[in-house]
């Protein structure tokens, strides 16, 4: 790890175009934290691709075959001990974690959801908000804590849905959106400015109520 970068993991189970956001800015130098592993509980995820093609190290344990959640996140924490990364990021990692592992890594997971949590945790929230004809829709990088999708906002990108896109336009929309929130929030993270203590995130020292929100841009045409 170089001096004063703060040494990360990442955690995914599918293709990992949140990783490649995080290659492309890491690389660039565009934010202070250094790729030090790239972990995946399936072993076709094209994101250990993409990481291998990248350089950095990877490691991958199949959760199938572990008895139970408890023994399966205890091999991982061994393997991202051992690179004694300060930050865990969580990239489309699909497991629900032990609350072990969350107890372990306290206040040093982030993870990024598709909605603007609180509203639609859980999965296919791009078909529920169009279902719903809500009209605004976006993603939320959030820390973990041991409830599923609920512990402290940190960042969340909002857009304005357009009723006549499709669930597969609007994920790309918010994907997009993703790419350029993640990264953010986790180099605050990587600066020192953003911690999270007693179930609250705060930035710059101050306790965050409610998440940063950025607006972006209405979709063309
Ligand atoms: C993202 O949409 C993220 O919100 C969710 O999983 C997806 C991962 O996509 N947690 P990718 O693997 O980074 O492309």
């Amino acid at each position: 790890m170089s001096q004063g970068r703060c040494n990360t993991a990442i955690l995914v189970s599918g293709s990992g175009t949140n990783l490649q956001a995080f290659i492309d800015r890491s690389q660039a130098g565009a934010i202070s934290l250094d790729i030090g592993l790239v972990f995946s509980n399936r072993g076709n995820a094209f994101g250990l691709q993409r990481a291998k093609h990248s350089g950095l190290e990877t490691a991958c344990l199949e959760h199938t075959s572990f008895p139970d959640r408890e023994s399966f996140d205890r091999a991982v924490a061994k393997l991202i001990d051992r690179r004694e990364a300060q930050l865990l990021v969580l990239a489309g990692y699909m497991r629900i974690l032990s609350p072990w592992f969350v107890q372990h890594f306290e206040g040093r997971i982030l993870n990024i959801h598709p909605a603007l949590l609180p509203a639609y945790p859980g999965l296919h929230t791009h078909e529920r908000v169009l279902e719903a004809g809500e009209t605004q829709h976006g993603s939320t990088v959030h820390f973990v804590n041991e409830a599923l999708d609920a512990g402290p906002r940190v960042l969340q990108g909002r857009l304005t849905v357009d009723p006549n896109e499709t669930a597969a336009e609007l994920a790309e929309r918010v994907q997009a959106i993703e790419h350029q929130i993640y990264p953010q929030a986790a180099d605050w993270f990587a600066t020192g400015r953003l911690r999270s203590r007693d179930g609250m995130a705060y930035l710059d020292g101050k306790p965050l109520h409610e998440p940063v929100i950025v607006d972006f841009p209405d979709r063309a045409g």
